[in-house]
């Protein structure tokens, strides 16, 4: 039976707000605000929170550092560009927050988009180039977790008796996540991470991703698993759900979204990019792409850039579409994010925790009606970690 195992939430590294492309309602990313979302939905269920990296918003380990102390079960999914870091470091700083959150960790791959961006990183290298450097990276990183003593010699790194003294917990290492549309990123995904990202594509795209992403798989006798990333837009009524969304945008000036689109489209050599750019074209008159997928985010935003927007059980129902196709993660968002993942909790989970109930006529062990978390309800594995020693 399919469903949902993970529910994360997005932290706001980069800033948060109460309208899209407009100084009206912005919310810095103080660390106290961020914290405030952490704690908050650690306590509402979810399972876990994403944070991004990029020159966009704040260093992803130091703020989860500094906020996995005040959460009691959030996992953590710290995005890493390799390239930016050597995968020894980069090991080294997952085996220390591994520990340090007793196996809370995951890591997100993602090799960047933004050439202009990566130069300023003094990363030189083009889109394939880019996803052969995170082939090697990842052979390099996982080999160090796993305790061998490396000996590598590659175009991009090279190595000798490269060890990692200190294990993570997790064995044999943190599971690895990546995000990328490409060729590339499939083939990537299918020989060496755990769980493949996708966007908010409409369910038909999604497939063709998963499908490419299986047959990589398939020729190294590997599965993967699937997630994700997309905004909510959930309100009691449908009504009230597209009047939330419309208002997000209503600030938005034209300028605003044409120089967007340039950065998403000619300033990118995302293929992911370029596939939520294309759903809309910088349409603002044309953005429900496929039912209750409202492309609105894209407008300005670059990444994520699409929201389910509607009433409890009509979300509900639509992502019942994509863990049909074998997505059993979601990584939600939605501004403001300590808001929504309120809206979230109160009004979806519920509906989700329902359906799972009576799908498999499991008693209910309800956050709602007291003591159990939505993640043991959805998980059919949590994994609980021994504690270093
Ligand atoms: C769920 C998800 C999360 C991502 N998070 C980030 C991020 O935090 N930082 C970043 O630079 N890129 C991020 N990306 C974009 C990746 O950098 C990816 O490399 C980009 O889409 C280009 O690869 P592609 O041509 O294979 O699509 C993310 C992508 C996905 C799907």
């Amino acid at each position: 039976m399919s469903g949902i195992r993970d529910f994360y939430w997005f932290l706001p590294t980069g800033g948060d707000g109460i309208y899209l492309g407009s100084g009206d309602g912005q919310r810095p990313a103080t660390n106290r605000y961020l914290r405030e979302i952490a704690e908050a939905v650690d306590r509402l269920g979810y399972d876990g929170v994403l944070l991004p990296t990029g020159r966009g918003c704040e260093d992803a380990w130091t703020i989860a550092s500094s906020i996995v102390t005040h959460t009691e079960r959030l996992r953590f999914l710290v995005a890493v560009r390799p390239g930016t870091v050597l995968p020894s470091e980069a090991a080294r700083q997952a085996s220390a927050f591994d520990r340090l959150s007793e196996g809370r960790l995951a890591v997100n791959v993602v090799v960047g988009g933004r050439p202009s961006e990566l130069a300023g990183d003094g990363i030189f290298l083009n889109h394939d180039e880019r996803y052969a450097q995170a082939h090697e990276f990842l052979r390099v990183w996982r080999a160090l977790l796993a305790g061998e003593r490396v000996d590598f010699n590659g175009a991009h790194y090279d190595l000798k008796a490269g060890h990692v003294p200190f294990p993570p917990v997790q064995e044999p290492h943190p599971p690895l996540y990546l995000g990328g549309s490409s060729p590339a990123a499939q083939a990537l995904a299918g020989e060496q991470v755990d769980l493949y990202l996708t966007w908010g594509e409409p369910p038909a795209h999604v497939a063709e991703k998963i499908a490419g992403v299986r047959a990589e798989a398939a020729k190294h006798g590997r599965t993967v698993r699937f997630g994700i990333r997309l905004h909510l837009i959930v309100r009691e009524t449908e009504a009230e759900a597209w009047a939330a969304a419309e208002k997000l945008i209503s600030r938005l000036p034209d300028d605003v979204i044409a120089q967007a689109q340039h950065q998403q489209t000619v300033e990118s050599d995302s293929v992911g990019q370029q596939r939520m750019s294309a759903l809309h074209n910088g349409d603002r008159r044309k953005l429900e792409v496929s039912p209750n997928l409202w492309a609105g985010v894209g407008l300005v935003r670059g990444g994520a850039g699409t929201a389910l927007v509607g009433d409890p059980q009509t979300v509900a129902e639509r992502l019942r579409e994509y863990t049909a196709l074998g997505i059993d993660t979601v990584i939600a968002s939605g501004f403001p994010h300590l808001e929504e993942a309120y809206r979230v909790a109160e009004l979806l989970f519920p509906v989700l925790e329902r359906e799972r109930v009576a799908t498999r006529a499991l008693p209910p062990e309800s956050p709602f009606l007291g003591g159990g978390s939505l993640s043991g309800v959805f998980n059919g594995r949590r994994l609980t970690a021994p504690r270093p020693n």
